[in-house]
């Protein structure tokens, strides 16, 4: 059965760009009435307009200014918890500044949005909470120490909500992308050489677009996760089963930004 959000209100974070965006399209797209949560400087209600969907400025790392934001909102029926970077860093060269400001956009800034989401939700004894984690909630990824236990937090804060916020039958879970083309991945995916390593470990042998993280939210989002919470759904080409190395020349070739069997 197709996923339909008609009736419902969302708003999504981080969704001026990249796999935001593709949430909000995606949600609007199947009915509901969306909100594109973003900072003022990346122009959410203009990029909204676009979508069908409207534009809210607000920064997630700042609680007054994302209490503000969910005060002007309606009651809502879905809240996507997706504003997050990654600040690439050897442990030793992870500064006081990037640790801080890694934490406090993806754990602290997810957390104060699960917490107004909860307050917006719990009057109408219902909701769906969809978080942001990644691959990298598992594994420990070179150089991203910062981002790599923001991730890892994420899943805490995801079964402690999912615990607390149950008896109100508001739904808690988390999608965990792999590799994602967006402007936070272009220089990998600018990188034939990066792109072949990564992808002989990703059994399907290539990155996501968006839209396929999209679409998970959406499912989980939807009434058709109806018994589904505290629960996580890797969206990673089979990255995390894919130890082993799953390609090699022997039997296949990488041609730009995928391998395929000969
Ligand atoms: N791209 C990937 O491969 C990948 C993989 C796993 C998880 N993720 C996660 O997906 C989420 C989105 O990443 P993306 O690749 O689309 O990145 P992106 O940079 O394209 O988009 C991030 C969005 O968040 C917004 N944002 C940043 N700081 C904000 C703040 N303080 N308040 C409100 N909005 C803010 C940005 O303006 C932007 O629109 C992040 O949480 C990221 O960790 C990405």
């Amino acid at each position: 059965m197709p996923v339909n959000l008609n009736g419902k209100s969302a708003l999504v974070t981080g969704a001026a760009h990249g796999i935001g965006l593709a949430i909000a399209r995606e949600l609007a797209a199947r009915g509901a009435s969306v909100w594109v949560l973003d900072l003022e400087r990346e122009r959410p209600a203009e990029i909204a307009a676009t979508i069908g969907a409207a534009g809210v400025a607000a920064d997630v790392t700042d609680r007054e200014s994302l209490g503000q934001a969910f005060s002007v909102l309606p009651a809502l029926d879905i809240v996507v918890a997706n504003a997050g970077t990654a600040i690439v860093a050897p442990l030793e060269e992870t500064t006081a500044s990037v640790w801080d400001r890694t934490i406090a956009l993806n754990l602290s800034g997810l957390f104060h949005t699960v917490q107004l989401a909860a307050a917006s939700m719990k009057p109408r004894r219902s909701g769906a909470i969809v978080l942001m984690a990644s691959t990298n909630s598992y594994d420990g990824e070179p150089h991203l120490s910062a981002y790599n236990a923001s991730k890892a937090g994420v899943l805490g804060i995801l079964h402690t909500a999912a615990n607390e916020l149950g008896p109100w039958q508001i739904r808690v879970n988390a999608v965990n992308p792999g590799l994602i083309r967006t402007r936070l991945t272009q220089a990998a995916f600018d990188n034939e050489g990066v792109l072949k390593d990564y992808f002989r470990h990703v059994p399907l042998g290539r990155g996501g677009q968006p839209e396929e993280v999209a679409r998970a939210v959406a499912f989980l989002a939807s009434e058709e996760a109806s018994f589904i919470t505290g629960a996580t759904l890797l969206v990673d080409g089979g990255q995390m089963a894919g130890k082993f190395g799953t390609w090699s020349e022997e039997t296949a070739s990488f041609q730009t930004d995928h391998w395929r069997l000969r």
